[in-house]
């Protein structure tokens, strides 16, 4: 029965104020208003912006947030998801995705144009996914509906965002068909490419062969500053009736402004935490514990499947010493080794450069390699 003498069944009613698990809704997106307004205006002038930064750093929430917030004074977002691309009619079948989900008057445009082309608008990626023989060809296809995104936009502002850019160079000549389709045009509206494997982006939108996307500003996404932090957590327990009390530093501190790590050690404080009640110093113990339990085995295998000289590196980066200092002496890594596995490491988004030197982007990663190797 549920009732107020039952504080327990009331609390599992409750719906976490701290998700965690993939993008937040546009309203939930807080702590970048800076951000989100910048590439609002970059949208609007048609510069071209790639948004770069770690893995779960809320690149997605914070496009969403964007997006919604354009949307709701007139253009229309059209929204493309690369991840995980293997080939062309993914490729095709993503854009054929994005342009399905527009609604209202603008999907009226999008279907008429289609339909002068002898498309159909979310039909399409069916029968992209037909044997090869009884398949529509995917690059023409591809080509086809980028010019039909091209053509609605003279009759109604729209942007387009392309998340998980970077899925895009697994594909063979992906690249380039967006380009030729795109760089003649990209005048007409605005562009936001988004991704978070650094080396993939650097290559993507820097290298001679990619001209139309080294016109892109790079622009980073960084950690949640402090204040946010402080607000997000204060805010959400005093919305849900409990009080964070004086614990937020420590997840601040802890968490390093990680947006997804934050949220997943509030959460797991949050949950410790009954109503009408302040959270103290045994919760957050307790709720770094749990949230350990769920997370080192993944550590594990990550830095598992290393080459050695960047596990070294890693581990000598982890535990706050040089990766040439004494750490890295006592780990047996020469300097040689240690700069090239840094750039690797730099690369695939496990470590980040900041004022202070290098740091492991995932402070839990960084913990378990602490606790699992102390010196
Ligand atoms: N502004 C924010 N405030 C608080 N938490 C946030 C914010 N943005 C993101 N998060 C947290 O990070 C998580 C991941 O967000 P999101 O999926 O947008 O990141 P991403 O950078 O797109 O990740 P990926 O690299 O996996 O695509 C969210 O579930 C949420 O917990
Ligand atoms: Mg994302």
């Amino acid at each position: 029965m549920f009732s107020s003498e039952n504080p327990s069944m009331l609390r599992g009613m409750d719906q976490s104020p701290f998700p965690y698990h993939g993008p937040l809704q546009p309203e939930q997106v807080t702590g970048r208003e800076q951000l989100a307004l910048d590439l609002a205006q970059r949208i609007t002038d048609r510069r071209l912006t790639a948004l770069v930064g770690p893995r779960r750093y809320g690149k997605t929430s914070l496009l969403k947030r964007v997006a919604a917030d354009l949307q709701s004074v007139g253009p229309q977002p059209v929204w493309i998801d690369l991840y995980q691309m293997t080939s062309m009619a993914d490729v095709a079948g993503a854009v054929d995705r994005g342009l399905d989900c527009v609604a209202g008057p603008v999907r009226r445009i999008l279907d008429s144009v289609a339909a002068t082309l002898s498309v159909n608008i979310g039909v399409l990626r069916f029968q992209l996914a037909r044997s090869p023989t009884r398949r529509p060809d995917p690059a023409l296809s591809l080509r086809t509906l980028l010019t039909v995104l091209v053509s609605a936009a003279q009759r109604h502002e729209l942007f387009i965002i392309f998340d998980e850019f970077s899925g895009i160079a697994n594909v063979e000549g992906g690249a380039g068909v967006l380009r030729t389709e795109l760089q003649h045009n990209f005048q007409s509206f605005g562009i936001v490419f988004a991704g978070s494997e650094p080396s993939t982006m650097r290559t993507l939108f820097s290298e001679q062969t990619q001209p139309f996307f080294a016109q892109a500003d790079l622009v980073e996404i960084g950690p949640l500053p402090d204040d946010a932090v402080h607000r997000i957590i204060e805010d959400g327990f005093a919305d849900t009736d409990r009080n964070a009390g004086g614990i937020a530093r420590h997840i601040v501190e802890f968490a390093g402004g990680h947006p997804q790590r934050t949220m997943q050690l509030t959460d797991a404080l949050w949950r410790l935490v009954e109503p009408g009640e302040t959270a103290n110093q045994e919760n957050w113990e307790n709720a770094l514990a749990t949230v350990r339990t769920n997370v080192d085995s993944g550590s594990e295998h990550i830095y598992s499947l290393l080459p050695t000289g960047q596990k070294k590196t890693l581990r000598a980066v982890a535990t706050g010493g040089s990766i040439f200092g004494a750490a890295a002496s006592m780990l047996d890594l020469p300097p040689g080794t240690a700069s090239d596995a840094a750039e690797k490491l730099l690369g695939n988004g496990f470590l980040q450069r900041n004022p202070q030197g290098l740091s492991v982007v995932d402070p839990l990663l960084a913990d378990w390699l602490r606790r699992r190797f102390p010196f």
